[in-house]
C-alpha cells in the first residue's frame, strides 16, 4: 500500500519549529492585550453565504479560492446547506458581532484571533492552501469611535510594536486611502473608462479583471502591463474632503509616533470591504519570502455588517501570514538548536525502571525538564540518548537507590559529580 502524505498545499509543523511558532504567538498576545484586545474563536467553516456577501463574489477568493460542499441534509429530500472553510476571518467576527449583539454595549470592540484559514491557491513558498493568521478587528458604532484615524494610527502603531518585539526589524509599511464607499464607484468607473481602449493589450488576467474587478489591474505584478497601469487614473484624486482629512490624520499620528511609512497610490487589496485606509507590512528580497513578501494587510471597512444583515459597524482590522512571519524570523535567525532537557535519567537495570521514574516524578514536580531512559538499555545507548536530549544525565543503579547518592554528569563540562538526592532538584536547576 502507498503512504498517504498531508495533502498538497498543507503542511506538518513539527518542533522544534513549533516552538517558534508559540513564542510569535505569545509576543502577539502579549502585545495585543496591552491594546485593550480580547480573543475571539470563530468555527471554522461558516455556511458560505457570509463570504459571497462579507468578502465580496468578484473578488479572486470567492470566485475560485474557497473549500465549499454542500453539507449533508437531515432528510433526503432536502438539499444540503453549502459551507466553506473560512478563507479568511474578518466576515466571521462581523458575524459574530452582529450575531452576539455586540453594538448594545455602544464600545468599541477590540476583538483578535488566531487560527488556521484555508484558500485553494497554487502552493509556493510563503502561500499555502491551509495557512495561518494572526489578526484583529477594532470596530463599533460611529459613536464608539469606531471611525476615529486615531483607530488606524493606534493599529499600524501596534503592529510596528508587534513586528519589532518578535524580532523582524527590516520591515515596510505601504499604505493607501481607497476612499469611502462612494468615493470607490466614482474611481471604478473611471477606471473601467481609461481601462476600455487598452484592455486588449493586456494579459488575458488583466483582461478578466478589467471586466470584473478593476480594482484588481492596479496590484497586477505583470511586467507587460505596468506601462498601461502607470497611466491609469490614481484613486487620491477620486477621495471626498473627508476621506481626504481622514487620510492626513492617519499620516499625521503615524508622523507623531514615530512609524515610518511610504503611501502607494496603487495599493487597493484583493478584498471588497475595504473603505479608506489599506495597508501592507512588507520585508525587503531575501527575507526568507521571495514574491511572497505581504507579511501581513489589512485596513478600514464601512458597510461591511450592514452586508451581513447587522447595524453599522465601521471598523479597521489586519492579518499576519504567520507562515509568512515564520519564514522571515528563520530566515534571520538560521537554523534554531532544539532546546536541551535539564537532566535525562537512566536506570541502570530493569529493577531500577519504576524507582527511577518516581525520581522523575520528583524532579518534574520541581518544574524541571527531564526524560527517563530504560534500565534494558546498554550503557552505551543511555549515553547517547542522554547527549541528544538533555544538559545532564543521572545515573540510578542499584547502588544509587541503596545509597541515596546519585552520579551526575554534565556533558558540556565533561564533569561527573556526587549529589545527595535531596538537593538533586536545586543542582539540576543551576545553568
Ligand atoms: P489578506 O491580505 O487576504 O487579508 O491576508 C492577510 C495576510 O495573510 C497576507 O498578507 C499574507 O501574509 C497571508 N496570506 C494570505 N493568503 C495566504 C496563503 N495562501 N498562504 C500563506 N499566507 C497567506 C485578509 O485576510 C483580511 N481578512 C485582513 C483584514 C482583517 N482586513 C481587515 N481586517
Amino acid at each position: 500500500m502507498g503512504i498517504l502524505k498531508a495533502v498538497r498545499g498543507t503542511r506538518d509543523l513539527l518542533p522544534p519549529e513549533t516552538a517558534l511558532w508559540n513564542r510569535v504567538e505569545a509576543t502577539a498576545r502579549a502585545v495585543f492585550s496591552r491594546y485593550g484586545f480580547g480573543e475571539i474563536r470563530t468555527p471554522v467553516f461558516e455556511v458560505t453565504e457570509l463570504f459571497a456577501r462579507g468578502v465580496g463574489e468578484e473578488t479572486d477568493i470567492v470566485s475560485k479560492e474557497m473549500y465549499t460542499w454542500e453539507d449533508r441534509s437531515r432528510a433526503d429530500s432536502e438539499s444540503g446547506q453549502s459551507l466553506t472553510l473560512r478563507p479568511e476571518n474578518t466576515a466571521g467576527v462581523v458575524r459574530a458581532y452582529i450575531e452576539h449583539k455586540l453594538a448594545d454595549s455602544g464600545m468599541l470592540q477590540k476583538l483578535f484571533y488566531i487560527g488556521p484559514q484555508f484558500r485553494r491557491e497554487r502552493p509556493q513558498r510563503g502561500r499555502y492552501r491551509q495557512f495561518w493568521q494572526i489578526g484583529a478587528e477594532v470596530l463599533g458604532p460611529a459613536w464608539s469611535g469606531s471611525e476615529s484615524p486615531l483607530r488606524d494610527a493606534e493599529v499600524l502603531e501596534m503592529l510596528g510594536a508587534f513586528l519589532n518585539e518578535v524580532g523582524v526589524s527590516n520591515w515596510r509599511l505601504e499604505i493607501n486611502s481607497v476612499g469611502s464607499s462612494t468615493d470607490r464607484p466614482r474611481y471604478i468607473a473611471a477606471l473601467r473608462e481609461a481601462l476600455a481602449p487598452v484592455k486588449g493589450l493586456m494579459s488575458p488576467d488583466n483582461q478578466r479583471r478589467a471586466e470584473t474587478n478593476p480594482l484588481r489591474v492596479l496590484d497586477s505584478k505583470d511586467p507587460f502591463d505596468q506601462e498601461i497601469v502607470d497611466k491609469l487614473p490614481k484613486i487620491a484624486d477620486f477621495l471626498d474632503d473627508a476621506s481626504k482629512e481622514h487620510f492626513v490624520q492617519v499620516l499625521a499620528a503615524l508622523d507623531a509616533c514615530n512609524v515610518p511609512y511610504t503611501v502607494n497610490p496603487r495599493l487597493v487589496r484583493g478584498l471588497d470591504y475595504y473603505t479608506r485606509t489599506t495597508f501592507e507590512f512588507t520585508v525587503p528580497d531575501g527575507s526568507g519570502l521571495g514574491t511572497q513578501n505581504a507579511l501581513l494587510g489589512g485596513g478600514r471597512y464601512d458597510g461591511l455588517s450592514e452586508m451581513l444583515g447587522g447595524p453599522k459597524a465601521p471598523g479597521i482590522g489586519f492579518a499576519v501570514g504567520e507562515d509568512r512571519l515564520i519564514l522571515t524570523l528563520q530566515a534571520q535567525e538560521g537554523e534554531v538548536a532544539e532546546p536541551k532537557l535539564d537532566a535525562f535519567i537512566a536506570p541502570m537495570g530493569v529493577a531500577q525502571n519504576a524507582l527511577a521514574l518516581v525520581l522523575a516524578q520528583e524532579l518534574r514536580r520541581a518544574g524541571l525538564s527531564v526524560e527517563i531512559g530504560d534500565g534494558n538499555f546498554r550503557l552505551k545507548k543511555s549515553f547517547e540518548a542522554a547527549d541528544k536530549l538533555a544538559r545532564r544525565m543521572v545515573i540510578f543503579g542499584e547502588d544509587e537507590a541503596a545509597s541515596g547518592i546519585l552520579t551526575v554528569k554534565d556533558f558540556s563540562a565533561g564533569e561527573q559529580t556526587k549529589v545527595p538526592r535531596g538537593d538533586l532538584a536545586s543542582f539540576l536547576k543551576k545553568r
